[in-house]
């Protein structure tokens, strides 16, 4: 690769806050080194807390991976060509704007697919429901499914700058009486995105804490599944309550939830844990509303609280409806069937309002 097809590539990478010009036009891109299967960009930022600042990185590294040949080395760099104000720094965040959500709450599992994002989703609709300012932080940004679950794929948040406090934050998206953000609202769908270690780390804080949530009565956090670094620090750096965990009844499941109760209760990290969400506890056929059939074993959720000394906060089925209103973007949460209120129940029973 040679800098004119370096160039090229990285014009595919627009700002979304900056009316989508791409980062070589707004004049980003300020050095760029090429060594045998290698590439080294420097992207120049002019303030240490461009809110967007991950993604982009995130992106031009994509951009460049897709026109380069297999294998090449891509590395991308950034300097701040002016810093605000010397007091600051790093890449550290102002934490102003989060003090005014009550509660901060994150959903866990200890592996994907186990329904985390379905439960958050629908947690964030049944506790706006019962009448709660909630917002949602889509934290799973390798895989992140809120704008799909909650309709709102191709919205584009806005970002500002505050000039009293001279930080630039992100506005989430509002729907179903519930305030969104996701790192899925800066990426092109087909766009896959690539992150390392310490750029996602830094993308998943910002979903959290560089959002101008306003008043929340509960913010939470879909969280990537697992349990590894950046969920370390995820939970370490924003002001984080509590967590509410995730998983299906199989045995299998045991050593995963294992997993999440011993980060939470790590003594280093040391937060509360809600209960556990027993998701797919039993299947019910859409023609047979009546049935249920244990597929993955009966009563595993319940096992599981018992030998952690958790609260079982609720069961949903695995229910054709589910799925269906997740691909539709229409939470389940938001009608009357009673895989809804199973949802609404679990609120009530973390807003103690079932007591
Ligand atoms: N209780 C359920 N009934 C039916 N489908 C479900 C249920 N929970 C999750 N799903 C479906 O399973 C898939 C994975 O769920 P998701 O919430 O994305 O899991 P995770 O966030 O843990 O990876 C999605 O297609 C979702 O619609
Ligand atoms: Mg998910």
């Amino acid at each position: 690769m040679n800098e004119k097809e370096l160039l090229k590539a990285l014009e595919e990478v627009k700002h979304p806050a900056k009316g989508d010009k791409s980062i070589v036009e707004l004049g980003m891109v300020k050095d760029a080194a090429f060594g045998e299967g290698s590439v080294e960009v420097t992207l120049a930022f002019p303030g240490r807390r461009d809110p967007l600042a991950e993604y982009l990185i995130g992106s031009a590294r994509a951009a460049i991976i897709r026109h380069s040949p297999a294998g090449t080395k891509v590395e991308v760099k950034t300097v701040v060509e002016e810093v605000k104000s010397a007091s600051k720094k790093g890449q550290e965040f102002d934490t102003s704007r989060i003090e005014k959500v009550k509660h901060i709450i994150g959903i866990a599992s200890g592996k994907g697919g186990v329904g985390k994002s379905t439960v958050a989703v629908n947690l964030a609709v049944a506790l706006s429901r019962l009448g709660y300012a909630v917002g949602l932080a889509d934290a799973d940004i390798y895989g992140p499914s809120v704008p799909t679950m909650t309709g709102t794929e191709g919205f584009v948040p806005e970002a500002y700058k505050d000039e009293e406090d001279g930080g630039e934050w992100i506005l989430p998206v509002e729907k179903y009486g519930v305030k969104w953000m996701s790192v899925g609202y800066f990426a092109a769908r087909s766009q896959a995105l690539i992150w390392r270690g310490p750029m996602a780390s830094g993308a998943i804080k910002q979903m959290v804490l560089q959002v101008d949530w306003g008043e929340l009565d509960y913010l939470l956090i879909d969280m990537p599944p697992g349990t590894g670094d950046i969920h370390l620090s995820l939970v370490q750096d924003t002001p984080m309550e509590s967590a509410v965990i995730v998983t299906t009844p199989q045995n299998v499941a045991l050593a995963d939830v294992e997993k999440a109760v011993s980060m939470f209760r790590n003594e280093n990290i040391n937060k509360g844990i809600l209960g556990i969400v027993e998701n797919m506890a039993w299947f019910t056929p859409e023609e047979h509303p009546d049935e249920r059939y244990y597929i993955f074993g009966r009563d595993g959720g319940a096992q599981m609280a018992e030998r952690f000394g958790l609260d079982l906060l609720g069961r949903i089925p695995l229910v054709q409806g589910i799925r269906e209103s997740g691909d539709d973007g229409e939470p389940t949460a938001l009608g009357s069937r009673p895989d809804s209120m199973a949802f609404l129940d679990i609120a009530r029973r973390i807003t103690g309002m079932d007591e």
